[in-house]
């Protein structure tokens, strides 16, 4: 149930870790990967979030100390994961990845945390999934460097206290109103990753293009990160397969305009960034709900999505484009939503 990203598993005592090399390219995880910023002066964006942390670093640091623990929450695909190895590497310590469902038993925990060395940043991913039983387990973890074990069990059960290593824990969330009060209050840090802006995007983009060996046309890195729904994952995926249709197409390692145009025309993605799904959503909201608004189980089940994807996926940036709202009775498309599917606002609704 530990799972130690292959990138990370080099990491020894100076906590740098060599970049991974991208030959044979066989797994998007491997890509994903590669691009990855190492340290903290390679992150680009978050810069509140890197101000804080490089200062709390620093101290403990100084101090000879454990960073303190960090919960890191907000949309996927932000950078969550890679912060928390940057985190590691600059500490000089060990990064070991698991994640909320991957705990099932107390004991899960109890052997990763009895195997940790001081200082080692333990990441857990989307911790707003663990058992409440595995939950109690990191309280003292947390707050006391203890394991508190229950041996036996009836009237001769007792408890036993073991010390711990101290350790640093890097919780990551998409729904930090999912976690329980208890387990917020013992972090030390908790940040919110914002969305990124166009310019922090076309960043990305630039230096993912020179890690790819490729030549981005800033026209071309324009478009892309417009497109890229303010999500650096999103925006180096994009470019991945923009490179794809160059090297196939065209033999060139050259990333024009006209090829960025080609490759999001043939992903189904348009000048919003908007794909497939996306559009089908808005749709069907249009089309076989007259607008809305639509309860989500009835939205869920006319597109046959979980409730879950359409909520926590699809949602966030149609409400952020303001194609979409949320309102007690349901969803409901807007005035721009039409227009962005080109059909005619049915006037009983938006005139005045
Ligand atoms: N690749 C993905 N996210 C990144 C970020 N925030 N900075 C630099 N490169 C990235």
């Amino acid at each position: 149930m530990i799972q130690r990203d292959p990138q990370f598993d080099e990491v020894g005592a100076s906590g740098v870790k060599q970049e991974v090399s991208s030959e044979d390219g066989a797994l998007s995880a491997q890509f994903e990967n590669v691009l990855r910023p190492q340290m903290l002066r390679e992150y680009i964006g978050q810069s509140l979030i890197k101000k804080n942390l490089q200062i709390s670093m620093d101290a403990a640091k100084s101090r000879s100390e454990p960073l303190e623990h960090v919960l890191l929450h907000g949309p996927p695909g932000l950078g969550k994961t890679t912060l928390a190895s940057i985190l590691a590497r600059e500490m000089g310590v060990s990064f070991r990845v698991t994640s909320g469902p991957a705990l099932e038993k107390q004991g899960d925990l109890a052997s990763i945390l009895t195997n940790m060395k001081n200082f080692e940043v333990l990441f857990i991913d989307e911790i707003h999934r663990l058992k409440p039983a595995i939950e109690e387990v990191l309280y003292a973890a947390m707050e006391d460097f203890c394991l508190d074990l229950m041996i036996g069990k009836g009237p001769s059960a007792r408890s036993m206290r073991l010390s711990l290593p101290r350790f640093t824990l890097v919780g990551a969330t998409t729904k930090l109103n999912m976690l329980s009060s208890p387990l917020r209050a013992r972090f030390g840090h908790t940040f919110k990753f914002e969305l990124y802006s166009t310019s922090e995007i076309e960043d990305i983009l630039h230096r993912s293009a020179r890690i790819l060996a490729c030549e981005l046309d800033p026209e071309a890195c324009h478009l892309l990160a417009s497109t890229s729904r303010q999500t650096p994952r999103i925006a180096n995926r994009l470019l991945r397969r923009v490179r794809d249709f160059a090297e196939v197409h065209e033999e060139t390692s050259h990333l024009s305009v006209s090829t960025t145009r080609e490759t999001l025309a043939a992903l189904g993605v348009d000048r919003l960034g908007l794909d497939r799904v996306d559009l089908d959503l808005l749709k069907t909201i249009i089309e076989k709900f007259q607008g809305g608004p639509v309860g989500l189980s009835t939205l869920s089940a006319a597109l046959s999505e979980e409730q879950e994807t359409i909520e926590d996926i699809y949602e966030p940036y149609l409400l952020q484009l303001g194609l979409l709202e949320r309102t007690p009775r349901g969803r409901i498309a807007t005035k721009s939503a039409y227009g962005h599917l080109g059909l005619p606002s049915p006037s009983s609704l938006f005139s005045s």
